[in-house]
């Protein structure tokens, strides 16, 4: 079977994983052992002690909620999160329930059992109407992402069977959820205890049209849930059976990887290569989410448990200050600026709330000032971990924007959380309490050493436009003329002081900020500075002459038509970027916002390099940041 077709294969609509949410007033015990029953899929040997047990009580019914009670030894022997998965399967489709009996802390199961779900069934009481917990549960779930919601209106026998009611229930529903990004939203009236409109249609209600829960969980089509882009292997353990092999062993918590692809070791930034992957049948070329495997990397590099390998050129973010959701779990509320061990992919790291930004109100969907988040409550808080963790926003990457706060002194999982940003230490804050101190030596006895005038001559312009060509080139004859210069690449420092950063808008303020930083380092050292980024936005180039001194920025506009850049497309990535494999790259799914009024307008799109450099000295000539009658250095 080639690659494309196991894929499909995985996002194939036979396996629906499901999270189902309620208390047990609701009534959702009972409802997923009637779901199992009917679905056959309950062993006979546990229908049998089910029977013993519900007669033993003297109930005539069979007690389904002992069904469920059962997979309290499963849940036990779970390490970090308290959800019970349940396999069964009907002719049409395999299902996995994550579930945990019901508590009073309700959001547990969702927030923690839903993380992969597809789907996710909500239980309202008909007798009870929308109450505010049934809010939380669909606001988690849309916060969660998953793309299905089911609101199973269970006991309609207590109603009578009422069509109105359940429409009545069907609208406040609805009427709420409007506010919410909503996935696609069923209604089901059931009687969990009866088993009407579990798997049976009920001869109760015979105005109700629609399908079965069990036709609907069999029949919904699936959109998959996993990330197949973006490779991110999580290193559980390190195997070294004897001195001559050493394997990386975890899953793959998304994306695909191949043998022989180049891959960087987070956080230590090193490359390598693949040599190869092992499956549980042995060696195989290639491996994706969800599997588990082992990769034997070509370079002998120092990797522990809690490391990330990933696809070079598409890297996690690294972060120490992460913006999140929270959905607290626990009876001791949130308490700020106190310890707790963040759970993330393999990683365990040591953090702090700094911040509760505001607390959601389930009910309206309003955002409320807090300093804290108790049992149940949902809302945006700032966590700063002792040490970076390699992660994607929850939206983009649910395993690697997924993690579980614990409280170290209970050991007990206290909220559940989703990354929505990382924050940068802004400027300013890092400034108290350092004074300046000022050399001697002064820009211009540096100058005059040098015999040149420090400039930095900034390059913009997309992506295979030529910036660094004409930059590298530039160089090459401004040294033969005996000017000391220096080329600042993007990808090239990206590599190393700006490697932790990405491509958001935000990364690319960063990334522009620090390197702005650097040139007006060299240039105070004398030196006549070549920058070669992107720089796609107007606000941070402006920064970057603010940084390094307007009288000694010089913009230059690399311009070639974006038709051009992707027919050159150097490095093969705009090619990826179509794919979708590259989110926001500059010029496809991004914006470069174009110089206004460059020092220089290079129309690199018709023209050689040559030329270009030609014009571009004549600039620096003009403008006397070289001389005009200086010649080349002797020996050059
Ligand atoms: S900048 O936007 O922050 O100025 P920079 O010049 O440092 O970008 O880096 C750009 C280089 O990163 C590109 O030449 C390309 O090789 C690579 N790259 C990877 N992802 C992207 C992306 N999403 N957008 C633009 N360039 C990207």
């Amino acid at each position: 079977m080639d690659l494309d077709s196991l894929l499909a294969q995985v996002q194939r609509a036979d396996l629906l994983r499901f999270a189902t949410a309620g208390s047990v007033d609701d009534g959702k015990s009972t409802l997923i052992g009637r779901l199992l029953a009917d679905a056959q899929g309950l062993y006979d040997d546990q229908l049998a002690a089910v029977r013993t047990a519900s007669t033993r009580n003297g109930q005539v019914e069979i007690d389904w909620a002992l069904v469920t009670d059962g997979l309290k030894a499963e849940r036990e022997q779970r390490i970090t999160i308290d959800v019970a998965y349940r396999h069964f399967s009907t002719p049409r489709r395999r299902f996995i329930i994550a579930d945990t009996p019901g508590h009073e802390q309700y959001t547990r199961n969702m927030a923690t059992g839903s993380s992969t779900a597809d789907l996710a069934v909500i239980l309202v009481d008909a007798s009870q109407g929308v109450l505010t917990q049934s809010k939380r549960h669909g606001f988690i779930a849309s916060q969660l992402g998953i793309p299905h919601l089911v609101v199973a209106v269970n006991k309609m026998d207590l109603v009578d069977w009422s069509e109105d009611t359940f429409c009545r229930l069907r609208e406040a529903y609805l009427t709420w959820s409007a506010k919410l990004r909503c996935p696609d939203i069923t209604f089901i009236p059931v009687s969990a205890l009866l088993g009407d409109n579990v798997a049976r249609r009920s001869e109760h209600m015979p105005w109700y049209d629609g399908p079965t829960l069990l036709g609907h969980l069999e029949s919904v089509p699936l959109v998959g849930t996993g990330n197949l882009i973006d490779f991110r292997f999580p290193v559980q353990y390190v195997s070294r059976p004897n001195a001559e092999f050493r394997g990386y062993c975890g899953t793959v918590a998304s994306g695909v990887v191949r043998l022989d692809e180049e891959v960087v070791v987070l956080p230590s930034g090193r490359w390598s290569r693949v040599a190869r992957i092992i499956g549980p049948q042995g060696d195989v070329d290639h491996a994706f989410w969800p599997q588990a495997v082992t990769l034997c990397l070509a370079d002998e590099i120092d990797i522990a448990r809690g490391d990330m390998i990933v696809r070079a050129g598409n890297l996690p973010w690294t972060a120490r200050e992460v913006e999140a959701i929270c959905v607290w779990m626990d009876e001791a509320p949130l308490r700020v600026a106190q310890p707790y061990l963040v759970k993330h992919t393999t990683r365990s790291v040591k953090a702090e709330v700094s911040e509760v930004t505001y607390r959601i109100d389930p009910n309206a969907l309003h955002r409320q000032p807090a300093g804290t988040l108790g049992l149940n409550e949902i809302g945006r808080v700032r966590l700063h971990l002792h040490q970076p963790i390699l992660c994607d926003e929850y939206s983009r990457n649910r395993a690697t924007g997924s993690f579980i706060l614990v409280d170290p002194t209970t050991n007990g999982t206290v909220a559940a959380g989703m990354v929505i940003d990382r924050l940068h230490v802004a400027g300013g804050g890092a400034a108290r309490n350092i004074t300046r101190h000022r050399g001697r030596v002064t820009p211009g006895e540096r100058a005059a050493l040098l015999g040149q005038e420090p400039a930095t001559l900034w390059l913009t312009g997309l992506s295979g436009s030529g910036k660094s060509t004409v930059a590298y080139a530039l160089e090459e004859e401004l040294v033969a003329l005996g000017y000391t210069c220096m080329v600042l690449d993007g990808d090239n420092l990206r590599h190393g002081l700006c490697r932790d950063l990405g491509f958001s808008p935000a990364d690319r303020a960063e990334n522009i900020r620090r390197l702005a930083e650097v040139a007006k380092l060299f240039c105070d050292a004398g030196l006549i500075v070549i920058t070669a980024f992107i720089s796609p936005y107007r606000a941070d180039r402006d920064s970057a002459r603010e940084i390094i001194g307007a009288d000694r920025f010089l913009e230059a506009y690399v311009d070639a038509p974006l038709a051009e850049c992707e027919r050159r497309d150097p490095k093969g990535l705009y090619a990826k970027a179509r794919s979708g494999e590259i989110p926001g790259f500059t010029g496809i799914s991004a914006p470069y916002e174009a110089p206004e009024q460059p020092a220089l307008h290079l129309d690199s799109g018709s023209r050689d390099v040559p030329s270009l450099v030609a014009e571009t000295l004549g600039e620096l000539r003009r403008r006397g940041v070289i001389d005009a009658g200086r010649r080349a250095a002797p020996g050059a």
